[in-house]
């Protein structure tokens, strides 16, 4: 069965968010394999900046909390699905510590490259661009495909099709898979992450990464996802 890996990242629930995440769940749930994360049933702390698994490939505080767990779950996921209602012009606070505790060395890695994903962002009246192009960045240069910001204000008075305009979007992909085209900005990113951790020390993790599985060898990034993107799984470990 296909999967779905969804994170509401409120603490509100009795929010308009969390009606709009439970709809979704509730249909993709017919067809689909839902993990749906929330800050109720996710323990998740706050980054610690210990920055030592830059290089060894290890976060002490991945075995502390649930971050290994979400980890393997989104790597096994066929779409993602963030949410996030928008505080002070941002995405919330329990958004940014899984972006940090999650991406922080992902996007180094291209550790989601070509899969799919949607952003729901809620709001009174304004900065959803702001709070999506956040959590944007960081999935765009992790490798992850964008299927589109929904955003949701309290003055629409469309949401039901908009909602339904969504679960089409995802259940499409799932359903037809879609054609990947590799970003300018993921395009870039790999060169000059290329240049970087070429410099690194051999023993250095993420250049180990990069070398086994042979993103160092290519000349685009490109070219590495036309060579193996019907690998099974694209990266080891
Ligand atoms: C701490 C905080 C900051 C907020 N900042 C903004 C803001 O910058 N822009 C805005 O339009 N609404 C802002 N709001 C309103 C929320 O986005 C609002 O509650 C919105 O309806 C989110 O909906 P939901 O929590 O019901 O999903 C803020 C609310 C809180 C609690």
């Amino acid at each position: 069965m296909k999967k779905v890996f969804m994170f509401n990242s409120s603490y509100n629930e009795d929010s308009r968010i969390y009606r709009l995440t439970d709809y979704i769940t509730n249909v993709l749930k017919e067809d689909l394999h839902v993990n749906y994360r929330t800050p109720f049933n996710t323990s998740m702390f706050p980054h610690n900046g210990n920055t030592e698994y830059y290089e060894t490939g290890v976060h002490l505080q991945d075995k502390q909390d649930d971050i290994n767990l979400v980890k393997k779950e989104i790597l096994d996921s066929d779409l993602i699905v963030l949410a996030t209602p928008v505080y002070c012009h941002m995405a919330s606070s329990a958004m940014v510590v899984f972006i940090e505790r999650v991406f922080s060395n992902w996007v180094h890695l291209f550790r989601i490259l070509g899969k799919p994903y949607i952003i729901i962002t809620t709001s009174e009246s304004n900065g959803n661009n702001k709070a999506y192009s956040y959590i944007d960045n960081n999935l765009e240069i992790a490798g992850g495909m964008s299927l589109g910001h929904f955003p949701f204000k309290n003055i629409d008075t469309d949401e039901k099709e908009r909602l339904e305009d969504l679960i089409k979007v995802a259940k499409d992909v799932i359903d037809q898979g879609s054609s990947i085209s590799i970003t300018d900005k993921q395009e870039s990113a790999f060169q000059t992450y290329k240049y970087v951790l070429g410099q690194y020390d051999f023993e250095n993790y993420e250049r180990k990464y990069w070398e086994s599985n042979k993103l160092m060898q290519a000349d685009s990034l490109n070219d590495f996802w036309e060579l193996y993107k019907n690998r099974g799984k694209i990266f080891n470990d």
